[in-house]
């Protein structure tokens, strides 16, 4: 039965794009199950380099149908430019479904999220302002529309018109001087059904005759654990479920069917946004991170804040995941450092700590306890086999398997499909 899933072990970012990418050669399905087009994914690959919002990076696999599940916040007027933009470079997407029901992003939901930041303006979220912690509001709810309702276009109209009257009620209240206007809404979305009403179906059918006949599904993890609703650094956290769990939840694959969890971390910490990163590097050494991996987000485009690799949150998210195995990426991007740094644990207040505080106050606070080892500064690109790394970077690499409990199964060194060591493999073997 294999079922695998793909999550961000950190804060979202961890170069999941280029695993999935991966995986996908051999998957039957590629299924994109919650957040919407905040996920940024980069595949760089034979056809090119993309940035993947919403299609599953499964799409490069001519064989592999992609699915965007009920789970997911679907904003269609992003999912055409995308769907446009691969057309153009060649990539099929005849083999995209997307179910009817996902929840779709209304243009009111980007207003909303921006007059939500604007409103905690000393305190704000940092969100992409894609609208999607709203549009998960609204689904919350039951307010919300779903791309069903795009198939009947008789009925869509007064939808919009009820949801306008809301929304616009909200961002009055909130202070905006922004509006949403019900024939511009109802106009383009009607645009938007002419052209993805052929896509759009119940997937149910198809998810579960796949699980029959036991075909390899790949779930596809956006965002990462500390950013999950209800397990990350709550506020500071995106509106949907990013773990393992909330994976087969937004598909609707029964847990029982489920095979594997592969954690994506990179080899140091990196978050957008706001709210606790312990391990930050405010000085020079973050800044030399943030420019030669060019830690940019691939959404926003705004700077990536840069840390050392943090093993206590990294051990509380493989606990809530139960990943078994670990792909860490950019080992390469620490090649030219004199030293590196792990995290092993917090002190706070006088007290060790191995898992983070669930008190965001108190995670805030935590210092971490670094132990520092020899940096390699030799060139790991291209390198095809464990054993060839340098033996200080082998070192770190099995510092952060004995930190986590679980094997490093793949290990990135470079952004392209090929730049990659593969320890074990990723997908479980037939029989297992
Ligand atoms: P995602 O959101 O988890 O898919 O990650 P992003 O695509 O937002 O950011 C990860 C970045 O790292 C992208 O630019 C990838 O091309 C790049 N990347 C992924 N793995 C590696 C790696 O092992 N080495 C290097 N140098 N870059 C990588
Ligand atoms: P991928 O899939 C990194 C962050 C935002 C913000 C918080 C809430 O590329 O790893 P939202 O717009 O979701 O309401 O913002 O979540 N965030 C991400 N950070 N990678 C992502 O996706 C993210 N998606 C959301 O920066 O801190
Ligand atoms: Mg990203």
């Amino acid at each position: 039965m294999p079922v695998v899933a793909v999550v961000g072990g950190q804060w979202g970012d961890e170069g999941k794009g280029k695993i999935i990418d991966l995986m996908a050669q051999e998957a039957e399905f590629v299924i994109r199950s919650q957040g919407g087009d905040n996920a940024g994914h980069t595949v760089v690959n034979p056809l090119g380099e993309f940035a993947l919002h919403l299609v599953p990076c499964g799409v490069f696999n001519p064989e592999a149908v992609c699915i965007i599940a009920p789970g997911v916040a679907l904003n269609p007027a992003i999912l055409i430019e995308e769907i446009d933009r691969l057309q153009a470079s060649g990539v099929s997407t005849d083999r995209l479904l997307l179910s009817d029901r996902a929840q779709m992003v209304m243009p009111y939901h980007l207003l909303l999220d921006r007059a939500l930041e604007n409103q905690r303006a000393d305190d704000p979220i940092g969100t992409t302002g894609r609208g999607i912690g709203p549009a998960y509001g609204d689904k919350v709810a039951r307010v919300g529309l779903r791309m069903g309702d795009l198939l009947h276009p008789d009925t869509l109209e007064a939808k919009v018109r009820v949801a306008v009257q809301r929304a616009n009620g909200s961002l009055g209240s909130m202070g905006s001087s922004q509006r949403a206007d019900v024939e511009q809404i109802v106009k383009a979305y009607q645009g938007y059904a002419q052209r993805l009403g052929p896509m759009i179906r119940d997937i149910a059918p198809m998810v579960s005759q796949a699980i029959a006949r036991d075909a390899s599904i790949l779930l596809e993890g956006a965002q990462g654990t500390l950013l999950d609703l209800d397990h990350g650094n709550y506020p500071y956290v995106t509106g949907s479920s990013c773990t393992v769990a909330g994976l087969l939840q937004g598909v609707g694959i029964p847990p029982r069917a489920f095979s594997r969890a592969i954690g994506v971390y990179k080899a140091y910490s990196t978050r957008v946004g706001s709210g606790p990163l312990p391990t930050e590097l405010l000085d020079a050494t973050g800044e030399y991170i943030r420019e030669r991996a060019h830690e940019f987000g691939a959404t926003t485009g705004r700077a990536r804040r840069v840390g050392w690799f943090d093993s206590v949150v990294s051990r509380y998210t493989v606990a809530i995941n139960g990943f078994d195995a670990v792909a860490l990426t950019r080992i390469d991007m620490l090649d030219e450092m004199s030293s590196v740094k792990l995290c092993t644990a917090y002190e706070l207040d006088g007290e060790r700590l191995e898992l983070p505080p669930s008190n965001l106050d108190l995670h805030a606070r935590c210092q971490p306890i670094y132990e520092e080892l020899p940096g390699w500064r030799k060139n790991t690109r291209g390198t095809d086999r464990f054993e060839d790394l340098p033996k200080e970077a082998i070192h770190f690499i099995q510092r952060i398997e004995a930190l986590l409990g679980i094997p490093v199964n793949l290990i990135g060194l470079g952004p392209e499909r090929s730049e990659r060591i593969m320890r074990q493999p990723l997908w479980p073997l037939a029989s297992g």
